[in-house]
């Protein structure tokens, strides 16, 4: 069996890694792929790199060689409608169409869904005149969070403490136009504090199946300070998914989501990620919808999943039931980055230890050039430790970030710490 995984961070790395210990006879290609993944299968290499023929080169390259399945992990290849192009080719892919993925790629698409279905959210208004923003923020109170509406390539999220910090974000997304057509429409929503939570899930057309829950560490500094990033560290399972916290998620999120889904024909196959918080009140909120992996949460989920992934993925496809069976052991990931992520940073510094590294272990921004490891990105490695608990899991994280040394590494200290 043949299978093309679409994206180059440690996420894809660790997807191919679950499918080639639990299918040791399957094929894996890779689209871009990283540094690691050529290691367990084949990157593809195009020689047109305008993104608007990618997708015309996936497709042919899946044809021609016969993929028997793809994946896509990143959003990238989703936002240029590579599951409308695959199925009018009748290929097989796992992932949402155009319309599904307005879900994650138009929040304010995704935040009329959760209002018509009863969906627990917090407050917002949304804006596509300046005027009426600048003349909302001058009456509402604070703390709130600013939102592009499209994605913005993982950015467009902005936390506003003041009216002062309000007019600044506002001018620079709607007057600079620093995130593009993306900040054309904006949304102001209730800022609610309390524990983050992250809940990927399988859609088999017909049910979403919930993998166990995870913690996805955003910012580049401890205690959550400073920019966001695209993870620093995740752990799983989450410790604040207590069993009321569960439920409260299947009655006001996941249930109506499932209805949601199957009344406005945006049911599909493939993942559906929710971006969750837990208040002081034991209330869970959806933030977002992602519909596809998390990263760096898939990093610290794959290695304690008890069951064959791509028995999961075929089932996925193939509509049939999913079920999905859990080691009883907790997880930590680390992310190592070059010291600058999320803003500049200077890559090429040679990596020490990567050999040495015991499994489970992903590679991000990292090649290996002449047999040495070199740095190639802003997150370069993701170390994942597991233990009968989430303090274990962390300790053996740690000993093995010790392992790992390159100039300017910059990792947090914190993740696993609660
Ligand atoms: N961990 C959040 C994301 O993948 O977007």
């Amino acid at each position: 069996m043949k299978i093309l995984i679409l994206g180059s961070g440690g996420r894809e790395h660790a997807m191919g890694k679950k499918l080639l210990q639990d299918s040791p006879a399957i094929k894996l290609y890779f689209y871009p792929g990283n540094g690691g993944t050529n290691h367990i299968g084949i990157n593809i290499k195009f020689d047109d790199i305008d993104n608007n023929n990618i997708i015309d080169n996936i497709c042919s390259f899946v044809k021609i060689n016969n993929i028997d399945l793809t994946v896509v992990g990143s959003e990238t290849f989703l936002f240029y409608g590579i599951v409308n192009r695959f199925k009018h080719f009748g290929l097989p892919i796992l992932g949402p169409n155009l319309y599904s993925f307005q879900l994650e790629g138009d929040r304010l698409f995704a935040k009329s869904f959760m209002n018509k279905y009863g969906i627990r959210t917090p407050k917002y208004h949304s804006f596509s005149s300046y005027i009426d923003a600048f003349n909302f923020i001058k009456t509402t109170t604070y703390p709130l969070v600013i939102k592009t509406n499209g994605i913005a390539e993982g950015k467009g999220v902005i936390i506003i403490n003041n009216k002062i910090e309000a007019e600044q974000a506002l001018h620079s997304i709607m007057i600079d136009k620093k995130f593009g057509k993306s900040g054309e429409k904006i949304i102001i929503e209730e800022k609610l504090i309390g524990k983050e939570s992250s809940i990927i899930s399988i859609l088999n057309s017909k049910q979403i199946i919930p993998f166990l829950s995870a913690m996805d560490y955003k910012k580049i500094g401890e205690a959550e300070t400073g920019h966001n990033t695209g993870g620093m560290g995740s752990i799983s399972p989450n410790p604040y998914m207590t069993k009321d916290i569960w439920r409260d998620f299947q009655k006001h999120i996941l249930a109506p989501t499932v209805e949601g889904l199957f009344a406005e024909n945006l049911m599909f196959s493939g993942f559906i990620y929710f971006g969750l918080m837990i208040t002081p009140s034991n209330k869970i909120y959806l933030l977002e919808y992602n519909t596809r992996m998390g990263d760096p949460e898939t990093q610290s989920l794959l290695p304690i999943m008890n069951s064959n992934f791509l028995q999961i993925l075929r089932d996925a496809m193939l509509k049939t039931n999913i079920r999905v069976f859990w080691k009883n052991l907790c997880s930590c990931c680390v992310v190592l980055s070059s010291k600058g992520y999320p803003n500049e940073y200077k890559t090429g510094h040679i990596i020490q230890g990567i050999n040495l590294l015991k499994e489970p272990f992903f590679i991000a921004g990292a090649k290996q050039e002449y047999n040495k490891w070199i740095t190639v990105g802003g997150r370069v490695l993701n170390l994942v430790g597991l233990g009968k608990s989430i303090y274990e899991a962390r300790i053996n994280t740690y000993n093995k970030v010790k392992q790992i040394v390159f100039k300017n590494c910059y990792f947090r200290k914190d993740i696993g710490l609660l």
